[in-house]
């Protein structure tokens, strides 16, 4: 490896590169040759001064994450070496670019002088690992830009751009970037001679009363993330003490955090999330090109999906079969991308372009020569298979075929346009244009460079990425269905929607966004309750007589959730109330199909029945190949279907809970409820990772392990 740090001379100016690519983090090799080439500056007493910068895309973007899973790790050797930096007594200047995130903000703050070049941003991140900034930049952030904007980059994990950071007095000039060493020589020229400027030496402007209140208001919000707590005591020693006792607080708190459940749960999944994308296999393989897409169908789900490939700048033509219907689909683009206007998301000449890249049309001909059709028609086999057939024949040579479902098999779609490797699935999820998670469904005959391509396609248009075999509901509604399962089969044996949603969103217990009966009455009970009968109608879905049941017949009862004013809830406006007649069904349901009722069922026992059958079916996911590995099932669940990501995601959470006690309890309550149709047998993964003191969260296919996609 090459020198991470390096001195050169300019001009009687000191030049240290910071070179470690790809974001310049500061790894703990970094941070021992930093310290030795500030040392040899400081000993280098006819140098005018220092100038620091950082080679590639970007300056420091912070710490190296992976350094914090080290048993022994600690900031001190870095923060020793800031102090050394800003004691100095001749200028030193940072000459920042890119995203200058967490540590590399903390480095640039032990400077006297900010330069930052045009397009620069800057933020403090940690917060979304669960940690306050550790070198520092609790302390110095607040006497350079205040302590209500200091509080609020600390707990938001925001970034400002370059305009914002002058105004605050974060940084002290602006440069073209390729201007930036020769401005920082010129300002290190200028500034030597005089006291230099150290942060820590300024005092801490109050902004506001309520500098505070928004940080306050966040900690009593959040049980189990200690973070905001920690970044509220750090803001209040920040408030209130000298800097040398500041960074005497910060420092304790950040080594508890370090080692906190959330923090760690958070620093896996800054992980999980970016290996999700990595394929195997898919190392050498080029991707086709893909510069232009057609979207066919504009519903609700077509009309999000073009809208977040047109965002991302690319040419889009909306197909649909006839001009009603394509213009109830324009005019739903036209009102979706209104209303980001309005709210002030999109500015108005980001809007024209984005409105500029749309083309509508009727008829499939029109999608004959983009390199990239996604299909987003009614969730209807037939209806889909007739489409793939008619694309098979329409779609040029080499073009991607991508089949927008949630449930269906994507290998019998792919079989129907007679180029099944063209073929690809897609789960997005709604509104397509928001939400972060795209599941990727790699058929049996998917091309590796159209799999390529299509992850290449997803991360240009902002989506984190989980690629799933092939198998009904994929890999996250195949798991929700299980969770909804139980919550259903729980109000049949006595518990209330509001008893089990309270449960799944406590962040106390779990977290969840949403409990599973608010979700489906936000969703539909009829969209859920028709996949579940068609599925098992099909003959592949459980053949128990009451699966289901109380979603099934509140179908049939017009209980059909927020849509009809009554589902699990009964609505008055947006507000949800207890629903007589949903309790009423569960309790006469309980009675037809034999299920003892009881008065209460403990939230003990809610959250296992919600969970642990969730985790199992994930197992099973694994052991058959469906997913790649257990992180990527994680990043499923917490990008798509509200799970805490401080909580790292089910298996993360399984794991924390312990194997051998999700294990235990799956046969408790197999012996206590019945297990008639196996909805208790454990996978035979899961029981051997719990007898092996495995995790799930670690698990990987290949290598050895069973199963690929
Ligand atoms: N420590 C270790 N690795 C890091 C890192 C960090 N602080 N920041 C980025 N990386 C790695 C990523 O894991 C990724 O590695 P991979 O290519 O092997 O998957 C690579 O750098 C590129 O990151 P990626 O996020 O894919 O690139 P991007 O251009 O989309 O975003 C950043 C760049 C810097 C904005 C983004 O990576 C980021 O937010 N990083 C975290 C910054 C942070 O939290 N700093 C404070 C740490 S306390």
């Amino acid at each position: 490896m090459g020198k991470l740090v390096s001195i050169s001379t300019r001009d009687n100016v000191v030049i240290l590169e910071i070179d470690n690519p790809p974001v310049n983090a500061l790894s703990r090799q970094l941070i021992e040759e930093l310290s030795r080439q500030v040392d040899a500056f400081l000993d280098m007493p006819d140098a005018l001064g220092l100038v620091i910068h950082g080679a590639g895309r970007t300056f420091v973007a912070g710490g190296d994450i992976a350094d914090f899973e080290r048993p022994d790790f600690s900031p001190k050797r870095l923060n020793d070496t800031l102090l050394r930096l800003e004691g100095s007594l001749r200028p030193v200047v940072a000459l920042v670019h890119g995203t200058v995130l967490g540590g590399g903000l903390e480095l640039a703050m032990a400077c006297h002088h900010r330069i930052a070049a045009t397009g620069t941003r800057f933020g403090m991140p940690e917060i979304n690992l669960g940690l306050i900034p550790g070198s520092h930049g609790t302390q110095r952030l607040p006497r350079l830009v205040g302590l209500g904007p200091a509080a609020d980059m600390i707990a938001t994990g925001k970034m400002i751009g370059v305009e914002q950071g002058q105004s605050l007095g974060l940084i002290d000039a602006v440069s073209g970037k390729d201007d930036l060493l020769s401005a920082g020589v010129a300002a290190v020229k200028k500034l030597a001679g005089a006291e230099p400027r150290r942060t820590s030496a300024l005092n801490v402007a109050a902004t506001g009363a309520d500098d505070l209140s928004s940080l306050e208001a966040k900690v009593a919000a959040s049980p189990g993330q200690p973070a905001y707590d920690a970044a509220l005591k750090s803001m209040i020693a920040a408030r209130d003490m000298g800097f040398a006792d500041g960074i005497g607080v910060e420092a304790e708190l950040f080594a508890d955090l370090v080692k906190s459940p959330a923090s760690r749960a958070l620093r896996y999944q800054f992980f999980a999330e970016r290996t999700a994308m990595k394929i195997p296999g898919l190392g050498d393989v080029s991707p086709r090109a893909v510069e232009t897409v057609g979207v066919l169908g504009i519903g609700t789900m077509g009309a999000g999906i073009a809208l977040a490939a047109a965002l991302a700048g690319f040419p889009v033509t909306l197909v649909e079969v006839d001009q009603a219907a394509l213009d109830r689909g324009m005019n739903r683009v036209q009102d979706t991308i209104g209303g980001m206007v309005k709210r002030g998301r999109l500015g108005e000449a980001e809007a024209a372009a984005c409105r500029a890249r749309m083309t509508g049309a009727v008829g499939l001909e029109a999608l004959g020569k983009v390199d990239l059709v996604i299909e987003a028609v009614f969730e209807d086999m037939q209806l889909k298979c007739d489409i793939a057939a008619s694309l098979g024949n329409t779609c040029k040579p080499g073009a991607i075929i991508a089949t927008n479902t949630s449930t269906l098999d994507v290998d019998v779609i792919a079989g129907k346009t007679g180029r099944a490797g063209d073929v690809v699935g897609t789960h997005f999820f709604s509104p397509a244009h928001i939400m972060k998670l795209l599941e990727v469904v790699r058929g049996d005959k998917t091309a590796p460079d159209v799999l390529k391509a299509i992850l290449a396609f997803a991360r240009k248009i902002g989506k984190t990425v989980v690629v799933s075999g092939v198998c009904y509901g994929f890999i996250g509604n195949r798991m929700a269905e299980v969770y909804m399962r139980e919550s259903e089969r729980m109000q049949l044996e006595g518990a209330t929607p509001g008893d089990i949603d309270n449960v799944a969103e406590d962040p106390g217990t779990w977290g969840m966004a949403m409990g599973p009966s608010r979700m489906l009455d936000m969703a539909g009970v009829d969209v859920g309750a028709r996949t579940v009968i068609e599925w098992i109608k099909s003959g592949e879905g459980p053949q128990d007589p009451s699966y289901r049941i109380l979603c099934r017949e509140m179908f049939a009862a017009d209980l059909h959730g927020q849509k009809t004013g009554q589902g699990y809830y009964r609505y008055e406006g947006r507000k949800a109330l207890p629903n007589p007649a949903t309790h009423d069904l569960a309790r006469d349901l309980a009675g037809k199909y034999g299920v003892d009722r009881r008065d209460a069922l403990s939230r003990e026992e809610i959250l296992e029945r919600l969970l642990f059958p969730m985790v199992n079916e994930a197992a099973r996911i694994l052991e058959e190949g469906i997913a790649y590995r257990g992180a990527d099932i994680d990043v499923v669940w917490t990008n798509g279907y509200g799970f805490p990501r401080w909580r790292g995601g089910p298996l993360f959470m399984a794991d924390e809970i312990g194997l051998q006690k999700v294990v235990d309890r799956m046969d408790y309550y197999a012996r206590e409820t019945g297990n008639a149709w196996g909805y208790w047998d454990v996978s035979p993964l899961l029981r051997r990772l719990a007898s092996e003191g495995g995790r799930l969260s670690d698990w990987e296919n290949g290598n050895g392990n069973e199963g690929t996609p």
